[in-house]
């Protein structure tokens, strides 16, 4: 039986882009899978503490080795751990908050470096299989070719550090650009651009949750 885990990390509710993208996704990989195990998380509702000394130190040390304060702080990362691993697929949704990923999101990510996860010298880890669908929202543009392309530091980032976790082959990232062209006067001459990112956006969502297949 397959298991999707599923991420938000938005604080904008109803009206976020990236949680639209993710929940079609999660809605067509569960129809397409109607026994499969379903796993949510609300980052930005429930958002988990920074990385500490003790969490730190939980990650990296043994469970026999634990001191008091790592054994309540490896309580945190513990479920985390688990929903990861029993997951075969992940999809994230991913707004762009100051040219890169939201810090709830950072704050989960910092609580996955545990040893199990960190890739090999062959690149690859026990999450190599999984893949990994993350729905990016972005209030301009950042594709090749354009002014802003420099500042792009959420899927470039996230790529980054999933590579050090062995995720690589199989991540695909589904950007939604111009989200603030509905909204901003300087932005309104870019509104067929945001459409057209938004209609791709769900019909890859839909092809990737009922193929499971990676684009070439
Ligand atoms: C705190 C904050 C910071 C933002 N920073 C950027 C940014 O650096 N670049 C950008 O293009 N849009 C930025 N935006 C706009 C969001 O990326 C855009 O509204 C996007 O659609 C948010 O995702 P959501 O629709 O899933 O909430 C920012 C929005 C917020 C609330």
């Amino acid at each position: 039986m397959p298991t999707l885990l599923h991420l938000d990390s938005s604080l904008n509710g109803a009206n976020s882009v990236s949680r639209t993208i993710s929940a079609a996704f999660a809605e067509h990989w569960r129809t397409a899978n109607p026994d499969g195990e379903y796993r949510y998380r609300d980052l930005a509702a429930d958002p988990l503490p920074h990385l500490d000394q003790a969490a730190h130190g939980a990650l990296t040390t043994p469970e026999a080795d634990r001191t008091a304060e790592q054994r309540q702080a490896w309580q945190i990362i513990q479920p985390l751990v688990e929903d990861l691993t029993a997951a075969d697929v992940v999809v994230i949704g991913l707004p762009m908050y100051n040219f890169t990923i939201p810090s709830t999101v950072k704050a989960w990510l910092d609580r996955l470096a545990v040893p199990e996860f960190r890739a090999g010298e062959d690149g690859r880890s026990v999450l190599s299989d999984k893949l990994f669908v993350v729905t990016t929202s972005r209030g301009g543009s950042y594709a090749p070719g354009t002014p802003r392309e420099s500042y792009e530091f959420q899927e470039s980032y996230l790529r980054k550090y999933l590579g050090f976790l062995g995720v690589a082959d199989n991540l695909v990232f589904v950007n939604t650009e111009m989200t603030l062209a509905p909204y901003v006067p300087a932005l309104a001459q870019f509104q067929d651009v945001h459409e057209k990112s938004l209609a791709d956006a769900h019909a890859t969502v839909r092809e990737l949750a009922t193929t499971g297949l990676v684009p070439a």
